[in-house]
């Protein structure tokens, strides 16, 4: 099995998402600056949904177009219909995700729509990808629990998931939005996914809510997951999910990973140039 770890920074986007105050773009753009000379080759620059939604980031084409484009990093951007997608090709985006959730409550209230429809949605904007040649990641949410409904069964995880790879993204996530997660319940949920998806077409996306996060990603690299999103600084949380707090900090992940012999690409010295950036930034703004 492989040893290299693929690591999808998203704290651009999954991070600064949640930031209490307006971050300015030029800052945004700094810090993807930073994280590309980091050496990681997916960096989650920033999301095209609606700017009512999320405020945050509204800036998402002047931050796609003031950002220096490392050659081998692919800049993505998260689209939740086709007027997402639109904006995200217009902007230069190099790969988009589409995001669906495994619980109801929380498609609802992240997306204002139910699974089948945001599937129905998905399945459009995939179409015109295609035609395109963008590369789309899915997302599902909600894999361990729900902030609004509760546990969710693993089977949910399994058939959104199953969803998103038959209409054609090309990985898909897997996402413990509020961090409710042990590796007790990531390797059931798992073990669930994995007799329909194969390892190598799955990433783990864990909230570190309950401080166990990098215990989350050594069951899922027990089972063969290679591909994990992080964010630089732990930045984090998702506005709609009441209790999410920050995503598993890349350093860390990165610390873990090479101490059990992976490989990772990332230069740890340019790395900690974005964490102390980052932290004028969000001080700034506190
Ligand atoms: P809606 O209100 O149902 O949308 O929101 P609508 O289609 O009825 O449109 C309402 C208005 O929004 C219209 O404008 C549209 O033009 C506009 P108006 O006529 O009122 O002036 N609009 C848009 N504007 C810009 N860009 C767009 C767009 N779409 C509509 N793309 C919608 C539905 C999906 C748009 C909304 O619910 C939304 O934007 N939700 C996004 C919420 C979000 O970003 N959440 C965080 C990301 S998910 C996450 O963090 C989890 C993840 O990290 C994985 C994990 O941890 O599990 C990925
Ligand atoms: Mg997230």
């Amino acid at each position: 099995m492989s040893d290299h770890v693929r690591i999808y920074e998203v704290g651009p986007r999954d991070g600064l998402q949640n930031e209490a105050m307006l971050i300015p773009a030029v800052a945004k753009i700094a810090l993807i600056d930073l994280l590309s000379d980091a050496g990681f080759t997916k960096i989650e620059a920033t999301s095209f949904v609606s700017p009512k939604w999320v405020p945050q980031l509204a800036d998402a084409e002047a931050v796609l177009s003031g950002i220096r484009r490392r050659p081998g990093t692919d800049y993505a951007a998260l689209t939740p219909n086709m007027k997402g997608y639109e904006r995200a090709l217009a902007a230069g985006a190099d790969e988009v995700a589409v995001f669906a959730s495994a619980s109801e409550g929380f498609s609802r209230n992240n997306i204002n729509c139910s699974i089948a429809e945001s599937l129905q949605r998905f399945e459009l904007l995939l179409e015109a990808a295609k035609k395109d040649g963008m590369r789309v990641r899915g997302y599902v949410s909600c894999v361990i629990a729900c902030p609004y409904d509760g546990p969710v069964a693993p089977e949910a995880v399994r058939d959104v998931a199953m969803a998103l790879l038959d209409m054609g993204c090309y990985e898909i996530s897997l996402g413990d939005t509020i961090g409710a997660g042990t590796p007790e319940t990531v390797s059931a949920m798992l073990e669930a996914v994995l007799p329909s998806l194969p390892a190598k077409r799955l990433a783990g996306h864990f909230h570190d809510t309950r401080d166990n996060a990098l215990e989350n990603v050594t069951a899922a690299l027990d089972l063969g997951l290679r591909v994990f999103d992080s964010a630089v600084g732990g930045l984090g949380g998702c506005p709609y999910a009441p209790g999410a707090k920050g995503n598993l900090a890349t350093g860390p992940l990165v610390e873990l990973l090479e101490r059990s012999g992976f490989s990772t690409g990332i230069d740890c010295d340019a790395l900690k140039k974005a964490e102390a950036y980052l932290q004028t930034i969000t001080r700034a703004s506190a």
